[in-house]
């Protein structure tokens, strides 16, 4: 029962591959991306609970039709919305391997080989942030479940058995992952301080820590500060250095939500910008976006790894087998999840196959996009660059119009060039404005792609009549 033949095995295997592999190599003529409307979504995939079986194969070619053509490939090389997630074939080997193991990574007892490795990537990032031995963390779905996880231990160390007089501060450019998990902590909204943010975009440590200082007095109990190692936004990076200070002054948690940015250590563009991570008491890093995983591989870095321990460890009676020895690590006891996927491994995969150096060079290469980016709008007459490449992400809008027009022209050239399938880009606002975001962190792409986007927009901007 629910058992195939060796030889349909292998011919489903093959089906599989053959298509992952054309995605791989035949992705530069796809559209970047597809989107039904919900009627299309319903006529295509909407049908009954099957009750006879189907040929498997002629499954995964109606996936490929009706489904993996009908998505955002984030994986396009002129995929430049939100934050991609370009992934590498490597690594989708992993994944194969991880789920086709079946391993469980939540206990010592359930994979100790897999908790060893996992041990190992997270020493690898460690070192590349910077972090000091004795250190911990571990992997979790993404940046979501990396902010939760540490805002839980900082909680757990700052405030025992939970003060309710607690204040968390941010920027309010912080992503709105920071606000949920403190929600889902059970903070209420007058706990949490979000900090206009500076002209740069970036934290105001002086109002922060004019804050601190006004809640103490208050009687309130300030713990914690989430800074920024690369804004969803526009990339912008709190001053870490600054903020550890005021940290270890004021004995706060200090929290990096690097989601995004963090990764950016394996290369050398900005290791100026990243100053101060290693002070952090914990960090936000998720492979799946510049580390080129596929998604749910993210992770979380903690100076203690006690911290988490202490937080999330509860030991009942039934798991009382996975306890071995003192010295194995249960994973389990670290974090939310018990039941837990070998996430570390595609990342192990690929370091070990390319080498961290050529990691850095695969996200040095987003800086160079992003910089020519820049260098091409600036010879675009009718278009401005909002903010300029910070860890490689830029905005930038139309102009060459009456003020009230230009969030609808530029909202309305975002949507054609997505509707074109030439290439996709995001939008936000700043300051009230809407800006147009470019965020090019896929290593295949090429000066030619960035100028391709460009010009299609530019191009839709002369077809609507807004400039000659
Ligand atoms: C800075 C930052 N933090 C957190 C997140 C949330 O991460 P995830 O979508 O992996 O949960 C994102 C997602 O883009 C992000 O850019």
């Amino acid at each position: 029962m629910l058992e195939l033949s060796r030889d349909a095995m292998e011919r489903l295997g093959r089906t599989v591959m053959e298509q992952l592999i054309s995605h791989r190599t035949g992705i530069r003529d796809k559209a970047a991306g597809r989107v039904l409307s919900r009627k299309e979504a319903d006529s295509l995939l909407a049908e009954p609970l099957p009750l006879d079986g189907t040929d498997p194969e002629a499954l995964v070619g109606r996936l490929e039709r009706e489904v993996f053509s009908n998505i955002s490939h984030v994986d396009h090389p002129r995929f430049f919305a939100f934050v991609p997630g370009p992934g590498n074939f490597v690594a989708t080997m992993g994944a194969a391997l991880a789920a086709g193991h079946n391993v469980f990574a939540g206990t010592w007892l359930g994979g100790s080989g897999a908790a060893r490795l996992e041990q190992t990537v997270i020493d690898w990032l460690k070192e590349a942030v910077g972090y000091p031995w004795g250190g911990g963390g571990l992997f979790v779905s993404g940046g979501s479940m990396a902010n939760l996880t540490a805002l839980g231990a900082a909680r757990h160390a700052k405030l025992g058995s939970h003060d309710a007089r607690g204040i968390v501060y941010f920027s309010d450019q912080t992503h709105s992952a920071v606000e949920r998990a403190l929600r889902v902590l059970g903070m209420p909204e007058s706990h949490m301080r979000r900090i206009p943010a500076d002209p740069s975009f970036g934290l105001d440590v002086d109002h922060l820590a004019g804050l601190v200082r006004s809640d103490r007095e208050a009687g309130l109990t300030p713990f914690c500060v989430v800074a920024n190692a690369g804004t969803t936004n526009t990339g912008a990076v709190d001053p870490l250095n600054a903020i550890a200070e005021l940290c270890e002054t004021e004995g706060l948690w200090f929290h990096v939500d690097g989601a995004y940015g963090a990764a950016a250590v394996f290369g050398r563009r900005a290791t100026e910008k990243l100053q101060g991570l290693s002070r952090a008491d914990s960090i936000a890093l998720d492979p799946h976006k510049w580390l080129f995983q596929p998604f749910e591989c993210g992770c979380l870095l903690v100076r203690d790894s006690v911290a988490l321990r202490s937080a999330y460890a509860i030991h009942p009676e039934y798991m009382v087998d996975t306890r071995l020895e003192d010295e194995e690590i249960n994973y389990c006891e670290y974090g939310v999840q018990l039941s837990r996927s070998f996430r570390a491994l595609s990342l192990w995969l690929t370091l070990k196959t390319f080498g961290a150096g050529a990691m850095g060079e695969a996200i040095d290469h987003a800086f160079e996009m992003a910089d020519h980016a820049e260098a091409v709008l600036s010879g675009m007459p009718g278009w401005a660059v909002v903010t300029r490449p910070s860890m490689a992400i830029l905005t930038f809008r139309f102009v060459d119009g009456p003020e009230e027009s230009l969030d609808t022209w530029n909202a309305a050239m975002v949507r054609q060039l997505r509707e074109s399938g030439v290439a996709m880009v995001s939008s936000t606002l700043l300051d009230g404005a809407y800006v147009i975001r470019l965020c090019p962190t896929n290593p295949r792409t090429t000066r030619e792609d960035i100028e391709v986007t460009l010009d299609a927009l530019a191009q839709s901007a002369r077809d609507a009549g807004y400039c000659l």
